[in-house]
């Protein structure tokens, strides 16, 4: 039975996942010039800068999709069609012969956002838009790294459906928009508070 408080006014247009990119986009790039994140996309990268990264993001990652994938209703993310990428992490973890370091997971500051449908979507559009930039990393380090690298199965996740995927994603996300279920403002300030988080556990991470 559809949940009842899924019916909402239908909202003018507005391309929310364009909005999303543009609103974002600023986080985004500062993202890409911290350290690790430079070393990773260099030409002198290594396979123990790619076991770094792989560590570093599971401590960020394992949480922060853990709380969102909980906060979010079963009908949204139906409608997403989007799925955990967690276990892609630790497969690839320990395809290199390294785990998740429990003690530095609990380390990592506390996820501000607030408690709505729109937030915890905006959280998810910042792990799902990453598998974007994350097939372009992936084939960087094949090409410097070689086969040593594995199978690369976080970063490359949706493979060859990468746009198919993103496509979805996003039609998903304006559609709800213009249902009204999911109130553009809340998605931004979502996405905005989960790239600041990642950020700064990025800069932490040392
Ligand atoms: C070295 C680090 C990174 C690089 C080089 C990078 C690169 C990129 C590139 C090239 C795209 C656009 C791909 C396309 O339009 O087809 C993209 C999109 C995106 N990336 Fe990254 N990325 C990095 C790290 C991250 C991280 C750590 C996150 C979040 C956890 C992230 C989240 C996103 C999101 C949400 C998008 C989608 C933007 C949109 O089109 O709405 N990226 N990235």
């Amino acid at each position: 039975m559809p949940d009842p408080q899924y019916s909402h006014t239908p909202q003018p247009h507005l391309d929310l996942a364009l909005a999303l990119r543009r609103a974002t986009a600023g986080i985004h790039a500062e993202i890409e010039r911290l350290p690790l994140m430079v070393r990773l996309n260099s030409e002198t990268v290594t396979l123990e800068d790619y076991r770094y990264y792989l560590q570093a993001i599971v401590t960020i990652h394992a949480p922060l999709e853990g709380a969102l994938y909980e906060r979010l209703d079963a009908e949204t993310l139906q409608r997403l069609n989007i799925q955990p990428k967690l276990p892609a992490l630790l497969a690839d973890l320990e395809e290199q012969g390294l785990e998740a370091q429990t003690h530095r997971i609990m380390a990592m500051p506390m996820l501000m956002l607030p408690e709505s449908r729109g937030a915890t979507v905006g959280g998810l559009y910042v792990l799902e838009g990453a598998t974007l930039g994350g097939r372009t990393i992936a084939r960087h380090l094949r090409r410097f790294i070689g086969e040593s690298l594995g199978t690369s199965r976080f970063l490359d996740f949706h493979g060859q459906q990468t746009s198919a995927a993103w496509k979805g994603f996003t039609s998903a996300l304006n559609g709800l928009s213009a249902e009204g279920v999911l109130t553009p403002d809340a998605v931004i300030a979502g996405a905005l508070a989960v790239f600041t988080h990642v950020h700064t556990c990025l800069e932490r991470i040392r």
